[in-house]
Order: structure tokens, then sequence, then C-alpha cells
């Protein structure tokens, strides 16, 4: 990751639109930043294209990951979903900032088999070198990058005895990899079908992309929670039982992890990334253990309040509106990540810092005061002189 600068940016909120925008710009080398898609762009992007609808773009201030500053664009129809996620990350930079890390970009394709022959399962695993040769041969860019195939799951009697699936496990570097993964899968499906002696039945990746993990996790003195009369310590206490409340109750997860994707959708959306491939595959996640969980908890240590995060965070830097956007592209330039690794270290941050907000203020004066504040400003005022008491 490579500052632009500091992220530490107080009064910004009360600047005027123009002010900030040339503030943001200066960081940013890539053109585009904050503007509109063309029509032409638009149209060269999905199928019967006949306009372009534009959602705010936003910058949640004050993020430290692991001790480097960065601005987070994020591109949302929500008031106080960027005072929140600022508001969050200054709570955390008063103690460790976000400790982040990313496991290596590795995504599944699955090729399903259906009803193979017996000793289909050793057949198969004996035959890992010529499918790996057969899949790189579809994508030798990706190899050329010093990605590819690297292994091979079989797993049997998937649902009902008849139906076998074959995972193929790519390395996508610094792609998110949907289109690499599903090619090899189709590339591939006919010889696993032959030496399982079945026949090959749907060939797709799966957004389950569990190993494909990102983690953030951040450690906050007392004293830095601190809120509207709320002390510090009973702020930490109260959301470490709201961590506890979303641990056993899956309708509290649910709205827990909708606090988690407040942050992580609207970032994911300015970087042009599929965060809807993101949400399935988080969702499932929570999920594994038979019963839906929160992906973020929260617990105390000493004086300190500490947060944990993780889920599979299967993001790009190259490829789809990532690439093709514009604005896209300079709002990744902004942030400064240099490989699909860090973009998913970010990306896990801000879901926990948006997660600790929402908490927070779950946890001492309520959410409706803050947001219905902010929803009224937003509704009341002209752009340029409202502001977000985030800072
Ligand atoms: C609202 O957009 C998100 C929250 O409901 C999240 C939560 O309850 O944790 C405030």
């Amino acid at each position: 990751m490579k500052s632009k600068g500091k992220s530490r940016l107080p009064g910004f909120h009360n600047r005027s639109l123009a002010k900030r925008l040339e503030e943001i710009s200066r960081r940013v080398t890539k053109p585009g930043f904050g503007a509109d898609l063309t029509l032409e762009k638009a149209d060269a992007m999905i199928e019967n294209a006949v306009g372009v609808f534009c959602l705010p773009l936003g910058i949640a201030t004050n993020f430290m990951i692991n001790g480097v500053e960065l601005l987070v664009p994020m591109a949302v129809e929500e008031p106080s979903v960027i005072a929140a996620a600022s508001n969050a990350a200054r709570m955390a930079r008063a103690g460790t900032g976000f400790l982040a890390q990313a496991d290596p970009p590795i995504m599944a394709g699955q090729v399903e088999i259906l009803d193979p022959s017996p000793g289909a399962k050793e057949r198969l695993e004996n035959s890992v070198d010529e499918i790996v040769r057969l899949a790189d041969s579809v994508q030798p860019e990706l190899v050329s990058l010093g990605g590819g195939m690297r292994t091979m799951a079989v797993r049997c009697d998937i649902g009902e005895p008849g139906r076998l699936v074959v995972h193929l496990h790519v390395d996508c570097r610094d792609a998110m990899g949907a289109n690499m993964v599903n090619t090899m899968a189709e590339a591939v499906s006919h010889r696993l079908a032959e030496i399982a002696g079945g026949r090959a039945g749907l060939r797709i990746l799966t957004n389950l992309a569990d190993r494909r993990l990102a983690r953030a996790r951040c450690s906050i003195p007392f004293e830095a929670l601190e809120r509207k009369g709320f002390p510090g310590k009973d702020v930490a206490l109260g959301v470490s039982a709201a961590s506890d409340f979303a641990s056993s109750d899956p309708y509290r997860a649910a709205t827990h992890n909708k606090g988690i994707f407040n942050g992580i959708d609207a970032f994911l959306l300015a970087c042009g990334n599929d965060w809807r491939a993101v949400e399935a595959g988080a969702h499932a996640f929570a999920a594994r253990g038979g019963s839906y969980a929160p992906l973020a908890t929260w617990q105390i240590e000493g004086s300190y309040l500490v947060g944990e995060a993780e889920m599979p965070m299967a993001v790009g830097l190259v490829g789809g509106a990532s690439t093709a956007h514009p604005g896209a592209v300079a709002c990744l330039d902004l942030v400064g990540v240099e490989c699909a690794s860090e973009l998913a270290q970010v990306a896990v941050s801000v879901g926990l810092a948006t997660n600790l907000a929402a908490l927070a203020a779950l946890a001492s004066e309520g959410i409706q005061s803050g947001h219905m504040q902010l929803h009224g400003k937003k509704q009341a005022l002209p752009a340029d002189t409202e502001g977000i008491d985030s800072e």
C-alpha cells in the first residue's frame, strides 16, 4: 500500500464540495475522479444501455491500515455511512489502526460430474498434473504473470450418490478471476468426465472463496471510545455485548453483517468490483457452522476493545469495471493499493470500521439520533454547506 498523503483531514466535511474535490484530485494521477461514466462507455460495458445511473461518491477519512494512511472512496446512497466509517477509523487509529492481511488470491472453479463409474475419485486424483496443464493452456497470460491452476480437490456424493464435484484451485493474481476460472472449468470438464467415466454437469466458479480470506483486527483504548456523555469503558462493554448478541442470534447477526457491508459494498462499488460476489461468499461463509454468524466480533482485552473480522474477499485490480470504468480506476489510484490482496485488506478493514460505528452508536445513544440528524441535513442543506460531524 502506498500512502497518497495524510488521511486525517480535520474539517474536511466543512469544506465546500469544490474544495474537497480539489484536495482529493491532487492525490490522484488517473483522470476521471468523481466524473460520470460517458454514455459510450456505458454502452460498451452492458447490453441495451439507455443511460448511466449515478450515486454519490464520498471519501471516508482517518483510515490507517497496516500503518499506512489512506483515504477510502465510497459510492453509496445512504447518509451517515461515510461519517460512520470516518468516525470509527478515527477511534481505531487511537489504538493500533487496522491490522489486515489476506490469503493468496486462490479461487475455486467447480466441475460437476454426474454418474461417475466406480474408482472415479482415485483416477481423478491421479490426473492432477494433466488437468493443471490443460487448464493452464487456456490462460497463458495468467500463467505468464505467475498465476494459474494450483491444485485439485475431488468431493464425492454431493447431495446424492451419483454427483461428484471437482474443485480447480486457481491463483488469479490481481484479478477477481471469475472469467478465467470459468474458462478453465469449461476447458477441462470433458476430460474430467472422461476420466471419471461420467458426464459433465455445471462448470462455474464458487463464490464461497474460502481459500481467499481477508482479515482485519484493531485494538482501541477505552478512552478513545467515549462519546456524547457515555464513558469509553461503557461503550466498549456495550460493543462487546452487542457482538455476543450477534453470535447468539441469526436475526441480529444479519443486521450486524448488514452494517459491515454498508462499508464494504460502498467501497467495492467505488472501485468497480463485484460486490454481489463478495456478499454471496461472505454470507455463505457466515453460515458455514450451520447457523448464520457475525463476520466481525468484538471483545474486551484489559482496557482495550478488540475487534476482528474475517471473510472471503474475491476482489481485483484488473478486469471488469475496475479497468473499464474511469471513475473506478481513479478511485483505486486514490486508495494506493498495489495488488488485489491489498484491496482485500482495505475492504475488510472498512467493514470492521462501519461495524464498530454501528455498534458503538447502538450501545450508547442509539442509531437514530445521528442518522436522522445527517439525513435531515442532507435533505435540507445545499450540497456545498452541509456538514458531517465525523472528525
Ligand atoms: C444500518 O444501515 C446498519 C445497522 O443496522 C447495523 C447494525 O445494526 O449493526 C445500524
